[in-house]
């Protein structure tokens, strides 16, 4: 853990420059609008230790797959995003000198991540080796207007001598990714240009030829007034550059505009690059920093009109969730449904920009209540475009039919290369399922089932109509050799979190096709004739549901995390001495597998996802057995436990977890920041709010809330969007405020009792 940044409601703030926060601060500054994202790496040169990151949504690379001991089953490659051509590199050199902060003496320091508008600034005095020293100014964005667009405003200012200041604004493509495999270079170039007005740089991948093309340009003001440079160019491997030296006078400000395109083959075609690249960059100029800035502003006023969280009397937890909020906004917008939203988001390389079950289970949430149900969908669209490869991985591993959805992913074929994960971790075909459920039950689009819905259930339920053992002797289903959620504990049968979901899956497939057989019964026809549906199938998944075991201990009450669990040594974490945490930096991974240590939610997991199917009394035994012993060493534990433990009462459980999930990157509370921020874990900070203090849930078409307010707070509000209208809750210490801010009534239920909200209007109610 480690605090150094300033609280700010709007802002995230650093003062004074200490190299060793760096990478954590890159990771934290990050930039993004869905299209393409950056870790918060400096402009000019840096010698000190640095991830540099710049990203292109979807662009990627299939990397040799690195493991011990090969076993069939293995996927060839591993996905990752690629770090692409560095475009906001301005080399400054003063006097001859390089200004780099890894060398200079830094004073006045202060780095900001304003999350209002959505812009990265930087200033600070740095005295070079020499004595001499410079004031600078920075700020840039990508633009969430024009999302090909990337803009920066560098300001320079001689403090103490007269002499000369040289700019080199390049775009470099000669990058690596930190986590190649191989320690390759996944880059080729393909052209370069550099005119007096422009430079042009496009590299494809070494595989899948994917191109990138960045184009950039740029104006120099000097006092106050444009001045016109003639510029040399320089060109090297994958790198092109404008260099051009300014006299400069003691106090006299020089602004360099940098304004970069990048577009990439994903969406134009390879001979069209430049000319889009160009004509995309010229008007960007054209329009120039200010008016440009100022749209994208509003772009980000119009988001946090939909997606803001007010928390009135505690600025740590405020600045928190706008954080989180923002965060996710850059790292996906659901314009493309060929994209998802990877682990750490722009931030950081770990985990490799793919897809995992966090989207489902974590993110689609959020997305649901604060954009469009376009973009929830393309969520949930995007799988199903991915069925035929589910389909082909169950066939590799085995399985006559089904689909079992990959553990990791880009395009559908699975990355993953961790036996106990890639083979074991099957859960997440559950997730993937009762996201089709969460999706219709939210948003009302029923017509999703017929469309998209049912061809994934049915081949997720014939996945585990195989997957499971029947054991005559007992007359029960079981399903062996599983991981669950808990990653630390592997190859364990009858993980109860795993039976619930194939359980739950083949009863809402039975459900979905009964719908459409009454509903829509021409779609139902050409469906089941589709699937090539036999009667013999649906009988067998009856009787699954009829029988699965699921492990459960008589004396407590308590579902059981898998089949002997309870022969293990159950001392709470709280009797531990605190050095061994966390358990994995401290201890061996043979005796993290043999303890009964939790890392994430488990079977909490699953009373959080099917809270309907059990009463309030199991959800507190479950809780109060399973807590002590969880460790929450993935971010994705702290949120699920916040949100029971709200339900329960818990209000200072319930707000210790919160503060976990929603500080954990900005208090580094894994110690791991510098590899990334944790954005998928960042919508269950949000589910914490919404979910957990608001007490949302939708039953029967209905919005119910249940809200609680953790007593540290006066009061916080937060914005949902559900079927056509916008509503603002507000949760204070006696009331509770439900203001319609769209024109159409709404029909809310609240503590229990139906409210109907007319347009524009509100209701209040005392708690
Ligand atoms: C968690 C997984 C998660 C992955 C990516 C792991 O640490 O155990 O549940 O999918 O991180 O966030």
């Amino acid at each position: 853990m480690k605090q150094y940044l300033k609280l700010d409601p709007w802002s995230i703030i650093e003062e004074g420059f200490d190299p060793q926060n760096h990478e954590i601060s890159e990771s934290i500054f990050s930039i993004g609008n869905g299209y393409m994202g950056q870790r918060a790496n400096f402009e000019e040169l840096y010698t000190g230790p640095s991830l540099q990151g710049s990203y292109m949504a979807g662009v990627y690379y299939p990397d040799k797959t690195r493991v011990g001991w090969w076993k069939n089953g293995y996927p060839e490659y591993f996905a990752k995003v690629l770090n692409s051509t560095n475009w906001i590199g301005i080399d400054i050199y003063i006097d001859g000198v390089a200004l780099d902060l890894a060398v200079c003496k830094v004073k006045d320091f202060v780095r900001e991540l304003n999350m209002k508008e959505g812009t990265l600034s930087r200033s600070f005095i740095a005295e070079l080796p020499d004595g001499k020293e410079v004031k600078v100014e920075a700020i840039r964005f990508t633009s969430i207007a024009r999302r090909e667009i990337g803009v920066i405003r560098y300001a320079i200012t001689p403090l103490n001598f007269n002499g000369s200041i040289t700019f080199t604004p390049y775009l470099d493509g000669d990058v690596k990714n930190k986590d190649s495999n191989y320690d390759e270079k996944f880059w080729l170039e393909v052209l370069k240009e550099v005119t007096p007005e422009d430079a042009a740089l496009t590299i494809k991948t070494k595989k899948l030829d994917f191109h990138v093309t960045s184009v950039m340009a740029y104006t120099v003001h000097q006092n106050g007034n444009p001045v016109s440079v003639t510029p040399e160019a320089t060109h090297k491997e994958k790198y092109v550059a404008h260099s051009f030296k300014l006299g400069v006078q003691a106090k006299e400000q020089v602004v360099l505009y940098k304004y970069v395109a990048n577009v990439t083959s994903r969406d134009h075609g390879y001979g069209q690059l430049l000319s889009v690249g160009r004509t995309a960059l010229q008007s960007a100029k054209e329009i120039g920093f200010q008016p440009l800035l100022e749209e994208h502003i509003k772009a980000w006023a119009d988001k946090w009109s939909e997606s803001d969280i007010v928390i009135d009397g505690d600025v740590a937890a405020q600045q928190a969730i706008r954080f989180n909020i923002f965060q996710l906004n850059q790292t996906y917008n659901g314009e493309d449904d060929r994209l998802n939203i990877g682990p750490k988001g722009f931030t950081g390389e770990k985990y490799g920009g793919s897809t995992y079950w966090d989207t489902e289970a974590y993110c689609l949430p959020f997305y649901l209540s604060t954009a469009d149900d376009s973009i929830a969908r393309n969520l949930l669209v995007y799988r199903y475009k991915h069925l035929e490869k589910a389909k082909e991985n169950a066939k590799k591993l085995g399985f006559s039919k089904g689909a079992l959805y990959p553990m990791v992913t880009m395009n559908g074929e699975e990355c993953h290369n961790e036996w106990e994960i890639t083979f074991e971790e099957i859960h997440r075909n559950g997730a993937i399922a009762y996201a089709i459920y969460n999706y219709v039950n939210y948003t009302g689009d029923i017509s999703y089932l017929g469309q998209y819905g049912l061809e994934v259930l049915a081949e997720i339920s014939r996945f585990w109509e195989e997957r499971v053992n029947y054991v005559p002797a007992k007359d029960k289903y079981m399903i062996l050799g599983v991981t669950g959620p808990n990653e630390y504990e592997n190859n364990i049968n009858n993980n109860w979190y795993t039976n619930s979901m194939a359980v739950w899956t083949l009863k809402y497939t039975l459900e979905v096709l009964e719908h459409l057989q009454k509903n829509e019964p021409s779609v139902y026809k050409e469906l089941v004739a589709k699937l090539d549906l036999k009667e013999e199938e649906t009988s067998k998944w009856s009787d699954i549901i009829a029988k699965m075991h699921y492990p459960y201990d008589e004396e407590r009450q308590v579902f059981l995390q898998q089949d002997g669990f309870l022969d293990k040594d159950l001392t709470p974490v709280k009797d531990l001495d605190p050095s061994n945490l966390p358990l994995n930096q401290q201890w061996s991974w043979d005796r993290i597998l043999r303890s009964v240590y939790i890392k994430q939610a488990d079977v909490l997991q699953g009373i959080f996802t099917l809270r309907d199917q059990f009463n309030l009394d199991e959800v507190k035994r479950n809780f109060d057995f399973y807590e002590p012993l969880t460790v929450h060493e993935s971010s994705l534990s702290p949120c699920v436990h916040s949100i029971l433990a709200c339900e329960l009462g818990y209000k200072e459980k319930a707000y210790e977890m919160y503060l976990r999930t929603s500080r954990l990157d900005l208090d580094n509370y894994n110690n791991d920041t510098e590899d990334g921020c944790h954005t998928t874990s960042m919508a269950g900070t949000w589910m914490s709010v919404v979910h957990g203090f608001g007490g949302l849930r939708v039953q029967n078409g209905v919005l119910h809330l249940n809200p609680f307010n953790p007593g540290h707070w006066k009061s916080f509000s937060f914005k949902v969007m559900f079927r056509s209208s916008r509503l603002k809750v507000t949760v204070s210490e006696h009331d509770v405020t439900v203001l319609n801010e769209t024109e159409a009534p709404a029909n809310v239920n609240v503590y229990g009792n139906d409210y109907t909200v007319n347009g524009l209007s509100h209701i209040q109610i005392s708690i």
